[in-house]
């Protein structure tokens, strides 16, 4: 197995590293622990020296899983967890203050949980959710000093932030400027190349590792997928593959099968040597929860990458998208529907005193319940 720097971490990685978010159950229906176990085994005994979890993946589950499986093997695991947003919406939204997120408190609260799942220091701590604008919040710099508090107290060894989806240029400014973003993780794959274009010349030039996330859509650049596939109620790939989406993904898997298989002796294959054949790539993190899918994957990482002729032609299949839900905006402080209700309560009170024919005591009334109407029909309440 070829190992890549990881950034400034230090860290040699794995080209394939073992994506864990579906080993934690959750919203991935299908888990069974010690199937999963047997993959990461698996995965490890084929070279692979890196994973990446979360502490929300299955809460807490996928971290303390990995822990257990790594009681076993006695050479160096690179295990990278991360910090949920505490307000709990993946992405985070335009104008959120960094404290409904991550405040100081809450950072290390977290990364002490990961240390204790994974029963060891954590190896990289991520931010699970990012925006740039948090690098101008009134509260970056305490977070900033409780990431170096948890470094120097040897809890956490290195940073680095998840960006969020299909979004990478929501993290240039954190790559250029701050110092302490050791790697990002971004979602990279034959449909989304986008980090290419902006994010990945950025993190060469600042020597900041690249984590490429989501490598097969989600199954979709498997081959997996066809029109008829469908998850059950409670597995995200529910909604991710909902109504037309699941023939729309194989037609486009269909359409590239060919080209991939020029170079590769499976759609995943191909999928897997399109991420690492940038080398801005550390390690791309594949989800798998069988040994036949492990074993498969970590052939992959032979330092084998597609020809540039195959890599021009497969930039005609970016299929520029997003699939995941989206979170609803945080609700507004309900002003039109207060002053709207204020007016109508008013209406009424002068209804006692003031001869109803007014003029204005009608307009008083419309102006009530046009705000009202308002704040019902803007999502306000
Ligand atoms: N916001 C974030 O930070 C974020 C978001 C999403 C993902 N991630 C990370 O990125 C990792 C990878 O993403 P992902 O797991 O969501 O999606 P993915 O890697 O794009 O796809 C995983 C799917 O591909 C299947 N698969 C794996 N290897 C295969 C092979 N050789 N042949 C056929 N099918 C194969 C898996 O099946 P089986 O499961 O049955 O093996 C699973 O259904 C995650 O595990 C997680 O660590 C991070």
């Amino acid at each position: 197995m070829e190992e890549r720097q990881l950034g400034k971490t230090g860290y040699r990685v794995s080209a394939i590293g073992f994506g864990a978010w579906g080993i934690g159950g959750g919203l991935w229906h299908g888990s069974h622990d010690e199937q999963s176990a047997a993959a990461l085994r698996a995965a490890l005994e084929s070279g692979c020296n890196f994973i990446d979890t979360a502490l929300a993946y299955g809460d807490g589950h996928s971290e303390r899983l990995i822990a257990r499986t790594l009681k076993e093997w006695k050479r160096r695991v690179t295990v990278a967890t991360k910090v949920p947003p505490k307000n709990q919406t993946w992405p985070a939204l335009k104008g959120v203050p960094l404290n409904a997120v991550f405040p100081a408190d809450y950072l290390k609260r977290c990364a002490e949980q990961s240390a204790a799942n994974l029963e060891r220091p954590v190896d990289l701590l991520q931010l699970h959710v990012w925006r740039d604008e948090w690098l101008k919040d009134a509260a970056w710099p305490a977070a900033i000093k409780t990431i170096e508090d948890l470094i120097a107290a040897g809890t956490i060894k290195a940073f680095g932030l998840s960006i969020n989806d299909h979004d990478p240029a929501s993290a240039l400014n954190a790559v250029r400027s701050c110092d302490l973003v050791s790697s990002v993780q971004v979602i990279y794959n034959v449909f989304d190349p986008t980090p290419a274009r902006e994010l990945f010349p950025l993190c060469r030039e600042r020597r900041v590792g690249v984590i490429a996330r989501v490598p097969l859509d989600e199954g979709g650049l498997t081959g997996a997928i066809t029109a008829e596939t469908r998850f059950a109620d409670g597995d995200f790939r529910a909604s991710y593959f909902s109504g037309s989406r699941a023939a729309e993904v194989a037609g486009r898997a269909e359409a590239l099968r060919p080209l991939l298989m020029e170079e590769a002796g499976s759609m995943a294959e191909g999928a897997l040597r399109f991420c690492l054949s940038h080398p801005a790539v550390s390690t791309v993190i594949p989800g798998m929860r069988t040994v036949e899918h492990a074993r498969a994957n970590c052939a992959v990482g032979d330092a084998r990458t597609l020809s540039p002729a195959l890599l021009t032609r497969l930039e005609a299949h970016a299929w520029p998208r997003n699939f995941y839900p989206k979170p609803s905006a945080p609700r507004r402080f309900p002003l039109s529907a207060i002053i709207g209700t204020l007016m109508l309560a008013l209406w009424v009170v002068l209804g006692f005193i003031v001869p109803l024919g007014a003029g204005w005591v009608h307009l008083l009334f419309a102006a009530g319940v046009l705000l009202v109407i308002r704040a019902v029909v803007t999502g306000e309440s």
